[in-house]
């Protein structure tokens, strides 16, 4: 077998089998196959697709190409949690803790900012001294310690996945159903977790543009789930503008604080209670419930504090640094480089998560290239989002890099650029975007 008759098989919409499959997982996982090659499969693949069976044979082979974490010996159902990304996404960080606070334990395996999309690893490590390497042989004893746990893909855990991911990210092969399904899907089955809620984002902000091919996405990771014995759940959630107000690593923390503290947007809330209740229904702290009494309980964790203590608790766990009000510190400070005002009256009718993704990522709050270090203080916060009335004058938003590593004065004109055609102003009232598009499992 070589890499070429694979490469070319695909190209010319061939399916391939278990062992072509499992041959090009054990190259990539033990780089004996240059990134040229990897990158050119990846493109047939994107193009060409692949069928189910294809998709579940490299899900399994790439959740083999490290550890397989055996949890079974701790007490209660595990729950994990995955996004498809988005703009503005900090519902782990929100969530972990609420879940957490039902005596749940959580096993959260994350990656990093991908394309346009920020990631729950890099929003995580712009806390001074949090640690996202975790080894699998670690999981038990964490989670027996602090209840839930957030970890990277070290090399021990998918880490054929680790590179593919990389990868993709850098070569235009990451909006593909079978890349997507399987780059989440074998990170969960090597975590080890008993039941697996899917957050699909879909809309401009999203891999998955619109709700047709989201929901062809659920139903790839469903099928998966069920040859992997495993209970999938995938809520359907808007992304055709950022979630929340605040899009980078370290403005994302700090509206998780805001909202584990009472002060959530209705937006972020309503994502994180959606997500929370899915996780909870499948334990027996949610049995004999129904969604309005777990969605309201979720609510309670939040406004009495708890939340935000379990919060502190895997901060804490984790090696990374509170103050003294159980706030994060964080790497960096953001550092404002301007506010752009409305320059007439009306209602925002258009503020594209796309955009705002991309401005985001110009100002350095994601990568470029591969091995880009990301300005942890970069990024956008939203003063207005679609369905806000504007009077002339008011904020629409404030573009802000690290007090560290600023970019140039070209990176922010374009990032500005982008921005630009990101809001619209219509005169009529405009509806809010619904946040939760649907539920399939
Ligand atoms: N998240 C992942 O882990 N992998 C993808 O391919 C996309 C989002």
């Amino acid at each position: 077998m070589n890499m070429l008759e694979l490469i070319e098989k695909k190209r010319d919409g061939g399916v391939l089998d278990t062992k072509e499959i499992e041959f090009f997982v054990d190259g990539v996982t033990h780089k004996t196959i240059p990134d040229y090659q990897i990158s050119s499969f990846l493109m047939a693949v994107l193009w060409r697709g692949m069928n189910d069976r294809e998709t579940a044979d490299l899900t399994m082979a790439m959740a083999h190409s490290g550890k397989i974490c055996d949890l079974s010996d701790i007490p209660g159902v595990k729950v994990d949690k995955h996004s498809t990304g988005g703009v503005g996404d900090k519902v782990t960080p929100i969530l972990l803790p609420v879940v957490s606070s039902f005596g749940i334990p959580c096993v959260k395996l994350s990656g990093r900012g991908l394309g346009f999309t920020g990631g729950t690893i890099d929003k995580f490590e712009s806390i001074s001294g949090f640690s996202t390497t975790v080894k699998p042989e670690e999981f038990k004893a964490r989670i027996e310690k602090c209840g839930m746990l957030l970890g990277g893909q070290t090399e021990d855990l998918a880490p054929c996945d680790k590179y593919l991911y990389a990868l993709r990210d850098v070569t235009g092969t990451v909006p593909s159903i079978p890349l997507i399904s399987s780059s989440i899907m074998s990170k969960k089955i090597a975590g080890g977790a008993d039941a697996i809620v899917l957050d699909i984002t879909c809309g401009s902000g999203a891999f998955m543009k619109d709700l047709k091919s989201a929901e062809e996405l659920a139903n790839s990771m469903i099928a998966i789930g069920k040859l992997a014995g495993r209970p999938v759940t995938c809520v359907l959630s808007s992304m055709v503008q950022p979630l929340g107000a605040m899009v980078g690593n370290i403005l994302e923390m700090q509206e998780v604080v805001a909202t584990l503290q009472g002060q959530g947007r209705p937006d972020v809330i309503k994502v994180v209670t959606t997500m929370a209740c899915e996780m909870i229904k499948r334990t027996p702290q949610g049995r004999g419930k129904s969604d309005e009494e777990i969605i309201g309980e979720c609510k309670k964790k939040i406004e009495s504090g708890e939340a935000f203590s379990r919060f502190g608790d895997l901060i804490l766990s984790q090696g990374g640094i509170l103050d003294a009000s159980g706030c994060p510190i964080y790497v960096d400070e953001p550092f404002e480089v301007m506010t752009v005002y409305a320059d007439r009256d009306g209602y925002v009718s258009r503020c594209d998560a796309l955009e705002i993704g991309e401005a985001s990522c110009l100002l350095g709050a994601g990568r470029m290239e591969k091995d880009d270090v990301i300005d942890m203080g970069a990024g956008i916060r939203l003063s207005k989002k679609v369905g806000d009335k504007v009077s002339r004058g008011d904020a629409l938003f404030t573009l802000y890099t690290g007090s560290k590593a600023r970019v140039s004065d070209e990176r922010v004109d374009e990032a500005l650029m982008k921005m630009d055609g990101a809001f619209e102003i219509a005169d009529e009232p405009v509806e809010t975007p619904k946040e939760i598009l649907g539920v399939i499992s």
